[in-house]
């Protein structure tokens, strides 16, 4: 860390760049800490169109934020109608391509004329402001439309990512009382099918909620279509107006809820609302990604995590710029894909994960050689701490030396990016995210609150309440106030352990609850478990995350049974399939152990801390006076061999 290699901008791009030089980013920031109100209050009168203005920027009642009080806007207005009196109106606002090769340009006219034409189909089966719609989709343009669609009538959106098993599904749509769910017969995944709508049939067993289900025909392959609930999306469309006025929303109405994985095992509802949030998602793409108005940009996420909402919808489509979606594998069919894509459509920015990278690292150079990078200017990373290895392969590799690497942290709760070098800038380090973005008052803390200074470990916080925050959690004020505001009182825990350097530079280190990051998704110890132990052959279970090369963390689940005759092997096999079922593929767990026991404290709760030791070195060196019994830790120690 002392040593890292600097990166200062070149000069080429310093001068082209929205924000200039050390002195550019610091007179930004200095202003927003010193008039916060005022700052953003500026940006949202030139950035964003209101119907109406804010009576005032802010109002904070802790933990609880608002912004621009009492103002009138529209997400899907900013997004869309706003551009079509200016010269963006004939611009590519969705380059698209599907897996099988399909290619689609969507204009901002024709996106404005799809999305009114959706809203419409929405309002006809009775969606208002304040109603709830699941989004349950792959990556196709009819997704963002979905979105826009909603956020244009006030209807909160939830999307579920096409990973999440009808059962995770089911207890979203449960949790929020939806009364639409919006999917397709399936996407295209490395070739293959996923059936959504018949998850989506399983799931809403169990939902009494939703009335309406809208099904985009995608694959062309047979769904079950129950009548008087499901239509497809073609036919209701068939007969609307292209019309459709954006509703006057208040600055605070909800926008979306986007579930992420907590503490416990229930899933978590974030609450975005309108106006502060597009606003920071809009800034961020010129502060971080230096957005201009010729980019190509392409953000690789799925839409189901927030990564897509603020970086593939909300920000770039506010922001006006051509924003590059595919729906598919990296690697298929070949794992050039994606540098072909880039090839083809010249795209500029690229922004991706950590693991993506170092999946691209081990199949080999060959594969982006073989195609023209010179269109990339910038490069970005999110999701996880990038190695150094991963930087360098990164920035040469792709970036040709030529491309800043933007390795931006911020959480679903955060909205936005917060912590992210503005590339014309700031000095890079591989590694760091560097500096706190205009508006961030990030700090180091102990247990007790106190700023444990430079060159210490310590809890990541956040002292001041900022635009695009999380507002609660789904009807949940308590969890929200608990989790993230009252463990050091009056600031968010941002749950993450990190260090500063002397140049002021954060280093992120990691989770530092029972949270796991597995290729740049977030997972709960917890919910694991609880879907393991709701296996009948399951008594009791224990996870952590275990280092892994490619993915960041993997699962590793320490099992005991409930007494019978079990073959480890095919339960382990098992096991995962359950997990699968439970969760969705992703969660699958890449070790099971069984066990004769788990190593609990004397109060009885289970010593994670000794089985993320374990799986890692498979030793305990720490302290384990706690522990009741300490035969069980060298048992499981030991054990490893066998596996
Ligand atoms: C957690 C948030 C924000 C979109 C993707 C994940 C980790 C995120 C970085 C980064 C180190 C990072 C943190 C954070 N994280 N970005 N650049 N460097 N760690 O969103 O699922 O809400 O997860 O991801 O641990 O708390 P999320």
């Amino acid at each position: 860390m002392a040593d890292a290699t600097v990166y200062a901008p070149s000069s080429a791009f310093a001068e082209r760049a929205h924000v200039r030089g050390m002195e550019g980013y610091r007179e930004l920031y200095r202003r927003a800490a010193e008039k916060p109100e005022e700052f953003w209050g500026q940006l949202a009168e030139t950035e964003l169109a209101w119907f109406q203005k804010w009576s005032h920027v802010f109002e904070w009642q802790p933990p609880f934020a608002k912004w621009f009080v009492g103002g009138k806007i529209n997400a899907s207005y900013n997004c869309l109608d706003r551009h079509l009196a200016t010269p963006r109106k004939n611009k590519i606002a969705i380059l698209w391509e599907g897996e099988p090769g399909e290619k689609r340009r969507i204009t901002y006219e024709d996106l404005h004329r799809l999305v009114c034409r959706f809203a419409n189909v929405l309002k006809d089966r009775g969606l208002k402001t304040g109603d709830r719609a699941i989004v349950y989709m792959g990556m196709v343009p009819e997704l963002p439309i979905a979105l826009l669609a909603c956020a244009r009538l006030g209807v909160i959106h939830s999307v579920v990512f096409g990973g999440f098993s009808a059962e995770a599904l089911k207890t979203r749509i449960q949790d929020l009382e939806a009364q639409a769910v919006i999917t397709a017969d399936g996407a295209w995944r490395r070739g293959k099918e996923v059936r959504l709508k018949d998850a989506v049939d399983e799931a809403l067993a169990e939902c009494p909620s939703v009335h309406d289900v809208i099904v985009l025909r995608r694959t062309g392959e047979t769904v079950t279509m129950q009548s008087g609930r499901d239509h497809w999306w073609h036919e209701l469309e068939a007969g609307v107006s292209d019309e459709c006025p954006a509703e006057p929303l208040d600055s605070e109405q909800p926008l979306y809820v986007l579930y992420t994985s907590g503490t416990t095992g229930k899933p978590k509802g974030i609450v975005h609302t309108t106006g502060g949030y597009l606003l920071q998602a809009q800034m961020t793409m010129k502060w971080v990604f230096d957005l201009r108005e010729e980019d190509v940009y392409w953000c690789a996420a799925d839409i189901g995590w927030v990564t897509g909402h603020s970086y593939i919808v909300y920000g770039p489509l506010a922001a006006g710029a051509t924003t590059v979606i595919y729906e598919g594998a990296p690697d298929f069919p070949q794992p050039d894909r994606w540098w072909r894509l880039i090839a083809e459509n010249r795209v500029n920015i690229l922004y991706t994960s950590p693991t993506a990278i170092r999946a691209f690292i081990r199949q080999g150079d060959q594969w982006p050689n073989a195609h023209d990078l010179s269109s990339l200017r910038l490069l970005g990373s999110v999701g996880e701490p990038i190695n150094p290895a991963a930087w360098e392969w990164y920035y040469k590799t792709i970036g040709k030396e030529r491309c800043p690497i933007v390795d931006t942290w911020w959480q679903t709760e955060t909205g936005s990016i917060m912590i992210a070098p503005m590339p014309g800038a700031v000095p890079l380090k591989p590694g760091s995210g560097t500096l706190p973005l205009p508006g961030v008052v990030a700090d180091i803390v102990d247990l007790d609150g106190k700023p444990v200074g430079n060159n210490r470990e310590g809890f990541l916080i956040l002292r001041r309440p900022w635009p695009s925050m999380a507002r609660t959690l789904w009807r949940d004020p308590d969890r929200y106030r608990q989790q993230y505001w009252e463990r050091v009182p009056g600031v968010y825990m941002t749950g993450d352990a990190a260090r500063r350097d002397d140049d002021g530079y954060y280093w992120i280190l990691g989770r530092v609850d029972d949270v796991m990051n597995v290729s740049g998704h977030r997972l709960s110890t917890m919910e694991l478990e609880s879907a393991l132990v709701r296996h009948p052959a399951v008594a009791e279970a224990a996870v952590v995350g275990k280092p892994h090369e490619i993915t960041g963390q993997a699962v590793a689940c320490f099992v005991t049974l409930k007494k019978g005759e079990w073959n480890h092997n095919d339960l382990a096999e098992d096991l995962r399939k359950w997990v699968a079922k439970e969760i969705g593929s992703f969660a699958k767990p890449e070790q099971i152990r069984f066990t004769d026991a788990l190593p609990k404290t004397r109060s009885g709760k289970i010593m994670r801390r000794l089985l993320r030791e374990i799986v890692t070195s498979n030793a305990v060196t720490g302290d384990v006076t706690t522990l009741e019994d300490l035969s069980v830790v060298t048992r499981l120690a030991s054990q490893h061999d066998e596996e």
